[in-house]
């Protein structure tokens, strides 16, 4: 009788540990299992060396409590209490991190706060995926590969609650992204307070009804819909971001893209006219006028508001699909055309878009793009956002501009996930799965390695024209997300589809308890 207790315990143990997958997503450049475990019950205490990493501490302790109903406690002579030692690297690349898990404790070393967010990131997945929190000992030793590890959310074409924007901000902090892409005006609704132009957010943020359906069907509904995000929420979500390692490039559409800007300002068009904040999905040929001075005060009066507000590098002037219908027949543009000796109306858009430049350099801020702002010139020191394919982001990285690739296939996650469309919700069309996700390089064969470093990264782009509400950004948005989480962390040569899709079966425990409705068909994919 014993001895079969002992066996059946001995069978129980073995199970256990052939359940130790380690489902880090991204997967990490060095992970080493090792022998034994540590109970991570046992740790009750965070110790760290300086003050430098008290936020990152803060943070730990927080999900801990969250998620895992940790408590820590400070560190005491007992010999019983585990701590976690956050500890600083003399030197080494900031986002860099070992995480060791051993017998008696856990340390997490970087050279970097964003090193320590990420190691905290690796842990509380190790800890999500363990079984009852039995921890394998191991080490990691790990390190991003690109530096613009990007995602995009449309918040004009639907819009989305603070919450829920910082929601998507936890999603992104959980794979180790770290630029968030907030599109924040477009025709269908302008959705940033700026001070100086009240009307912006009492006319520009609501429009009287939405496409319903496909567009072939041309349907309307009548509700009017809106909102927007005041300067204080703004300060609010950048914080967050930050607290998280994420940088916000807010994106401000110009010259394309700003009918809700011109119902608000008809006297920033080219014809002198009354406009709507557009009902309808596509591309609207009222565009800022080019040739009037005025528009150009009203932007950099809206950018110096900008900046107040986002502290990134790079701030985004759109500049993709502006017809130039308007500004033929334009007296004012075909003015500026004759005054500036520019050949045609492509180089007149690459006027607008270089003095828009020269303004935020002036600001010690740079400019970054869709492809089309390499038409008729690229401003000097601009990056391009390459998305119509990845001709935009080769002819960058040759002309030695940083670019960052979202080509349409497959980084628009707003395309369908699953040949089978009649059970997905309707989309905007194409197909970019989950594999085509994980299979993408962002390095084009064309580039030598030279032009090669002009290659930031990547993005996933979420446009909400036909996602109605957050639940189904969640759903367009993950797993794929983490697909590309990997593409953009993981060295190309450990990349492996069939072990991502086995960790995403482990990691996705992590996405039932936040209550995600992310998409599920991975769960059917054998090996
Ligand atoms: C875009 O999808 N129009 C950049
Ligand atoms: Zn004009």
């Amino acid at each position: 009788m014993r001895f079969t207790l002992l066996l059946i315990f001995t069978l129980m143990q073995l199970m256990a540990i052939s359940q130790d997958i380690i489902s880090i997503i991204p997967q990490p450049v060095s992970l080493q299992p090792q022998e034994g475990y540590l109970n991570a019950k046992k740790i009750s205490g965070i110790v760290i060396e300086s003050g430098h990493f008290q936020a990152e501490s803060d943070y730990l302790t927080n999900a801990l409590k969250e998620n895992f109903n940790l408590i820590l406690k400070p560190k005491m002579a007992d010999p019983n209490v585990k701590p976690i030692l956050l500890r600083q690297l003399a030197t080494g690349d900031s986002a860099a991190y070992n995480l060791y898990i051993n017998y008696e404790q856990i340390i997490i070393e970087s050279a970097g706060k964003v090193g320590i967010f990420y190691g905290i990131q690796s842990l509380l997945q190790i800890m999500a995926s363990s079984n009852n929190l039995q921890l394998l000992q191991l080490e990691v030793n790990d390190s991003p590969r690109f530096s613009w590890r990007g995602m995009h959310l449309d918040c004009s074409r639907h819009f989305f609650t603070v919450d829920e924007v910082k929601k998507y901000i936890d999603y992104l902090a959980l794979y180790k992204m770290n630029v968030f892409h907030w599109h924040l005006t477009d025709d269908q609704g302008w959705r940033i307070e700026i001070k100086e132009y009240p009307k912006l957010t009492e006319v520009a943020a609501w429009r009287s009804g939405s496409m319903v359906g496909a567009y072939s069907k041309n349907q309307f509904d009548e509700i009017r819909y809106g909102g927007y995000y005041t300067q204080d929420q703004i300060r609010e979500v950048v914080a967050y971001a930050a607290q998280r390692h994420i940088t916000i490039v807010p994106e401000i559409e110009m010259p394309g893209h700003s009918l809700a800007a011109l119902a608000a300002y008809p006297n920033l068009a080219c014809k002198d006219s009354t406009f709507e904040v557009s009902r309808k999905w596509g591309v609207f040929d009222d565009v800022f006028c080019a040739g009037n001075e005025e528009v150009f005060e009203f932007l950099q009066d809206v950018l110096d508001e900008v900046i107040t507000l986002f502290p990134s590098e790079y701030i985004h002037i759109g500049g993709d699909e502006c017809p130039k219908t308007r500004w033929k027949t334009c007296d004012k543009c075909q003015q500026r055309i004759a005054d500036e000796q520019l050949r045609d109306e492509h180089h007149l858009q690459s006027y607008f878009i270089q003095r828009m430049e020269q303004y935020l350099n002036a600001k010690g801020r740079k400019i970054i793009g869709w492809d089309e702002i390499l038409e008729g010139g690229l401003a000097p020191n601009a990056a391009v956002m390459s998305w119509r394919g990845t001709k935009g982001g080769i002819a960058a990285a040759q002309a030695g501009h940083f670019a960052v690739m979202t080509p349409g296939k497959p980084c628009y996650f707003d395309h369908y996930q699953s040949e089978n469309k009649n059970t997905e919700p309707h989309a905007i069309g194409g197909l970019n799965t989950l594999a085509d996700v994980y299979n993408y390089e962002p390095i084009p064969e064309s580039l030598n390695s030279e032009q090669a470093k002009f290659i930031l990264g990547a993005q996933g782009n979420v446009w909400t024209e036909y996602i109605l509400n957050f639940a189904q950004v969640e759903y367009m948005a993950l797993p794929r997300m983490a697909a590309l989480s990997e593409v953009l962390w993981t060295p190309a040569s450990l990349k492996s589809y069939p072990d991502f899709v086995d960790h995403l079966k482990t990691n996705c425990k992590i996405l039932d308890k936040l209550n995600t409705h992310y998409a599920k068909h991975f769960l059917n994919e054998k090996r």
